[in-house]
């Protein structure tokens, strides 16, 4: 990988040269090098890298084309050589028809006044190309609701997707799931650490034999649907885990994204509200090269990809 970085630099190095021809398509090979070289990527055959740039160059075109629209960013990151087809294995809450829903304790919101969760975790994860997002998604509010339910206000204790990938019966591990289901796995079974039960992004037997004595939650609560003002009421006692419509996030970098469709396909956590800016802000788990520092803020009052309609939190 480093001797292929090395030759990669010399490749921009020239290719630089060799873009002053202002040839459009040198111009993408050229950017189409600088990011290999950044992203350490590697392929193993000159039919992979042709089918690549090709990749990379519609990629290109679509961001530009996004990139029309104001208040928001999205540009070229380390999945700017997977289609929209393959980026989306990512995309794994699944809601089956007729789930069972509970309701949630109604906390009034102070009108105006910011929360902003985010610090209570030092990183954000990556889930890699498993549609695992649901596990994240549950883990972190997890994490962050059994620290603040025990007092505490950060949180470098983390749990174990892969526990919930392997061994959770009613979610489907890299094939998708629902946090409601890993709220409920977690009444009668022991949530394993991280180090306990590392994270593979892939779908394994169960071993959580191994984790006895860790923590449980007492079952979950569901945010009554498409009400945002709900919504950001649980917020104000914690994390709350939202589905949402993420098809349109590949390239996002920064800003606040409101162009969105609200068919849900991706778990993730609601982590922050500022009124001044009208935003909400997402934990995502796609790595902290992604959007801010890995974080996504949405447009508020306007469900935006559908934050509002499938949200719940664990109980303790
Ligand atoms: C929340 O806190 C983080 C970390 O301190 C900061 O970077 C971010 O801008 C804050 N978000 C909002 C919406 O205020």
């Amino acid at each position: 990988m480093k001797t292929f970085a090395i030759i990669a630099l010399v490749g921009v190095a020239s290719l630089a040269l060799y873009s002053m021809a202002p040839s459009v398509e040198s111009g993408v090979e050229t950017q189409f090098q600088e990011f290999l070289a950044t992203y350490g990527q590697n392929y193993g055959t000159t039919e992979e890298y042709n089918y690549r740039l090709g990749v990379f160059k519609a990629n290109l075109e679509s961001i530009a084309e996004m990139n029309k629209e104001e208040g928001v960013e999205f540009g070229v990151n380390e999945f700017a050589d997977q289609t929209p087809q393959e980026f989306a294995v990512r995309f794994g809450f699944k809601q089956p028809v007729g789930t069972k829903k509970s309701t949630a304790t109604h906390i009034k919101a102070v009108e105006g006044e910011n929360i902003n969760w985010s610090d209570m975790w030092t990183d954000v994860k990556n889930q890699g190309a498993c549609g695992s997002c649901w596990a994240f998604s549950a883990a972190a509010a997890f994490e962050s609701r059994y620290q603040l339910a025990h007092g505490e206000t950060n949180t470098d204790k983390l749990y174990s997707e892969q526990e919930l990938v392997d061994c959770e019966p009613q979610s489907d591990g890299c094939e998708g799931g629902l946090m409601d289901f890993a709220f409920e796995y977690l009444i009668d079974s022991a949530f394993c650490t991280e180090q306990q039960y590392p994270y593979t992004a892939r779908d394994e037997s169960c071993k959580v034999t191994k984790c006895a004595g860790g923590p449980n939650d007492a079952g979950f609560t569901d945010v009554p649907e498409k009400d945002e003002q709900a919504l950001v009421d649980e917020l104000m006692s914690g994390p709350v885990a939202v589905a949402v419509d993420a098809s349109r996030w590949q390239f996002y970098r920064k800003g606040i994204f409101s162009t969105c469709n609200d068919n849900l396909n991706h778990g993730v956590t609601l982590v922050a509200v500022n009124f001044d800016e009208e935003s909400l802000t997402i934990r995502n788990s796609w790595g902290k090269s992604w959007g801010e520092n890995g974080h996504i803020r949405l447009a508020l009052n306007k469900n935006t990809c559908g934050v509002a309609e499938a949200a719940s939190v664990p109980t303790f």
